[in-house]
Parts: C-alpha cells; structure tokens; sequence
C-alpha cells in the first residue's frame, strides 16, 4: 500500500473513534442564549468555545449567540458569565427532553 493511502485511511479511522466518543445523550445539557455587548465578550465566549467537549455553537448572529453547554461545564459558564457581566437567558434546559419530545 501507498504511504499515503495508508495515511488517509490512518487519519480516517482516528475520526471514526472520534466520534463514537462524542456524547450519544444530551441529558442535562442546555442551551443558552449569551448577549455580546463588547468585543471582549466575544472574545470571552470565543475563548470557551475552544473547549469543544463542553461547548458547542448553535447560532451566532452579531449580537448574539446561542451556545450548547454541557453539564459539567454549566456552572463553570454561569460563573464566567457573572463574572464578565454577560447577560445569558435559558433556552433550553435539557436538550435531550426536547430531543425525546420531538422524536
Ligand atoms: C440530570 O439532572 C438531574 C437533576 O439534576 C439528575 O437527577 C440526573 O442524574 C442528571 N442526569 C445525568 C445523566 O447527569
């Protein structure tokens, strides 16, 4: 085999294990809505956003953006946000309950 076959087929089975590692449920995970009032606010919300287990981007629009938080990152965040004086509204309190709603 080609080296770099054997490569791409290498990189492809890592993100195949890097899937099934993704969570299959969302209990207890929320999404809030986070008002961006400055650049530093974005940058903060940026910043967790790397963290890419705990927080995901649902929706980014100039001044707003709505973020999925994982469980334990939750009070982490609603620290953070206090702490930067970011306000954030609730959206969803469990994204698996309206996941098994809807289904
Ligand atoms: C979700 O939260 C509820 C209420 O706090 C708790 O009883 C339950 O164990 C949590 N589920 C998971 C999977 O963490």
């Amino acid at each position: 085999m080609r080296p770099l076959i054997a490569l791409l087929l290498f990189i492809a089975a890592g993100a195949c294990t890097l899937s099934v590692s993704t969570p299959r449920s969302f209990e207890n995970y929320s999404v809030y809505k986070v008002f961006i009032k400055t650049r530093s606010d974005q940058q903060v919300i940026d910043q967790l956003l790397e963290q890419t287990n705990n927080y995901n981007l649902w929706h980014r629009r100039l001044h707003e953006v709505h973020i999925m938080v994982s469980p334990s990152a939750r009070k982490n965040f609603l620290r953070i946000m206090q702490k930067e004086n970011i306000v954030v509204e609730l959206l969803i309190n469990n994204v698996q309950k309206l996941i098994d709603e809807q289904g």
